[in-house]
């Protein structure tokens, strides 16, 4: 959703700023735009649709200067169009204003504007940015966005430049994020790390309701109140090439081979083998009351919702803590009242997530504690959170989710087995589980050389336009997430359903044209879905089953069998994904369709 670059320093800002933008495509956009300043002049330069359009259009156009901003746009208030793409001007052409959010009070700021006789050239609330700032501008450009805050209500990350002040950024957040890159030849603002890492790895996260000025020279940050802020810069772990192709054709495949080392990152450092108890520092500064929690809600949204429903039964399993699982989105709405030491989980991949910010925000109201388990370092979750624990999987590109989701299953088993192991969890148990954790790596790369196999039966079955995805307990939750992967990157339609709820309506929908996957490993429930998948296939339903290796009687039932190893019950979830994300990319692939970038989405999802 929406992304920053900005770049001030020795260097052509053009081709900088560009490879930013490319760099943050992954975020979903619909146009895109640059403003390059070069002494008193400011050249811009904007187009609808991708950043090749853009590129196209300025391919052949000489754009001189070291300081400029650009942007991605989502569109929210107004048509993906070349007029609302950003940046957006004041009327004499003087402030160039990018903008991610929404400015809530934009209708009543414009209507003021317009009496003093603004006149817009754009549908979008951004413009309003624009002309306040033009409007307070006495010489310093951080006054005028200063003061320009202070009128405003809503969410912004913002980057300015000023006609009469070359060689200037000024950057603003509340509720949006905004990073600052310290370079060697110049100074970098980004709404994500991955549009400056090939540049530089130090970075200054700015806090919400601070702003900044940005020269070639240094960065000095400031509150909406005036005061000056000191800060060290950070370095952030993410290389370059984390955010390469590296020879696969999608980002999507490359993360979902990635996922043995994924899951070995989340526990690096981690397990004690012998006690049978992770360690995990992140949580500490709470331990004292998390250890004797016995009220847990988890909040998230889209697949990290799913990891939380999954994170819900496997805590269920471990501990002795009641867990509840909120869907972020609606979590804010409900009558909050939680008993004493109630910990809130916030699980998110980007750490940004509009709806998740609001939740935990309004939990911490009613006297909650916050927990984070993110995945971008030093990102707005991370910081809102009492402590927290971070995935260290490295950038996620593709949109849909997938490396995160395993990730996240893996760390929400650690916590919860470290809080089992202070409960009632014994040491064989603890053993037992840091031993099936630690062979998940090698697991999920057999499940990968099953690739050839699962790419034959998505090409079997990519031209049916319904799916059925079921499962029981563990499976359930995976159903879901098998489910959400399908429709987001091929449009096939798909229902994740509980298996037992399947008589209770779906199964009207079966008949040779719908296509069924079941989540079917050896587990507690094991007798209950071979009885499931016996009412699909009686009603001619084309089968797919994720089965324990091994299984005879699911291959007498199932059309197609794609085989999972042998774990502990509670860790089925991580390997039954494995097929559900090859399935779904496979059919998007054979659909041709853009897996990536899938329409409509946003890797980050920014606004409610
Ligand atoms: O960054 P978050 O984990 O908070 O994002 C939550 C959802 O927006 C995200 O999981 C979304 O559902 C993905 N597109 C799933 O593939």
């Amino acid at each position: 959703m929406c992304g920053i670059v900005c770049y001030v320093g020795t260097q052509d800002a053009k081709p900088i700023l560009l490879e930013g933008l490319r760099r943050l495509e992954y975020r979903g956009y619909d146009s895109a735009g640059l403003a390059v300043q070069d002494g008193g002049e400011i050249g811009l330069h904007r187009s609808a649709g991708r950043i090749i359009d853009l590129e196209k259009k300025i391919n052949d156009v000489a754009i001189p200067g070291c300081t400029g901003i650009a942007h991605t746009r989502w569109a929210t208030h107004g048509e993906p169009t070349e007029e609302n793409a950003h940046p957006h001007r004041d009327q004499e052409e003087k402030v160039f204003v990018i903008h991610n959010g929404i400015i809530e009070n934009y209708h009543s700021l414009k209507k003021k504007l317009a009496k003093s006789g603004v006149k817009y050239r754009s549908d979008t609330d951004t413009e309003v940015l624009a002309h306040l700032i033009a409007g307070h501008f006495d010489g310093s450009l951080t006054e005028a966005v200063r003061k320009t805050m202070s009128q405003v209500e809503g969410t912004f990350g913002l980057a300015v430049i000023h006609k009469d002040v070359p060689g200037e950024i000024v950057v603003a957040r509340r509720g949006s994020p905004l990073i600052i890159g310290v370079g060697e030849d110049g100074n970098f603002a980004a709404s994500d790390v991955a549009a400056m890492v090939r540049y530089t790895n130090k970075v200054l996260h700015l806090n919400d309701n601070e702003l900044a000025s940005i020269t070639a020279e240094g960065v000095s940050i400031s509150t909406a109140q005036a005061k000056e802020v000191q800060r060290p810069a950070e370095t952030v772990e993410w290389l370059p090439e984390d955010a390469e192709l590296n020879g696969f054709p999608h980002f999507m495949l490359k993360e979902i081979f990635e996922q043995p080392e994924t899951i070995n990152n989340a526990m690096r450092g981690r397990l004690e083998p012998g006690e049978g108890v992770p360690k995990l520092g992140g949580i500490m500064p709470v331990w004292n009351d998390l250890k004797k929690c016995r009220h847990m809600v988890i909040v998230a949204c889209g697949t990290s919702y799913y990891a939380g429903c999954v994170g819900r039964t496997i805590f269920e399993k471990l501990t002795e803590i009641d867990v509840e699982v909120e869907l972020a989105s609606e979590f804010r709405y409900q009558k909050l009242n939680f008993p004493p030491n109630t910990f809130i989980i916030a699980l998110s991949q980007s750490g940004e997530t509009a709806d998740t910010l609001a939740a935990i925000r309004e939990a911490s109201r009613k006297g909650a504690t916050l927990l984070g388990i993110v995945n971008v370092v030093g990102s707005s979750i991370a910081r809102e959170t009492a402590a927290g624990i971070y995935n260290h999987a490295g950038p996620e590109i593709g949109v849909a989710s997938t490396k995160i989701f395993i990730s996240q299953l893996t760390i929400l088993t650690l916590l919860a087995l470290l809080l089992g192991r202070h409960q009632n969890l014994s040491l064989t148990e603890g053993v037992e589980a840091i031993k099936a954790l630690g062979a998940l790596p090698d697991q999920v790369r057999q499940i990968l050389s099953q690739d050839n196999h699962i790419q034959a039966i998505a090409e079997k079955y990519f031209k049916y336009n319904n799916w059925l995805f079921l499962g029981r307990k563990y499976g359930y939750p995976i159903a879901m997430e098998g489910a959400l992967k399908l429709k987001e990157i091929s449009y096939i339609h798909a229902e994740g359903y509980a298996a037992g709820e399947m008589k209770h309506g779906p199964i009207a929908l079966i008949n040779p044209e719908m296509p069924t996957v079941a989540i079917a490993p050896r587990d507690a429930m094991y007798e209950k879905m071979i009885g499931n998948m016996q009412e699909v296939k009686s009603r001619r339903g084309p089968l797919i089953a994720i089965a324990t290796e091994g299984d005879e009687k699911i291959r007498e039932i199932a059309d197609e069998v794609i085989e999972i190893p042998h774990t502990l019950e509670y860790l089925y979830p991580v390997l039954a994904t494995v097929p559900c994300q090859l399935l779904a990319y496979h059919c998007a692939r054979f659909l041709n369709r853009d897996i990536d970038k899938p329409r409509n989405l946003a890797k980050s999802v920014t606004v409610e």
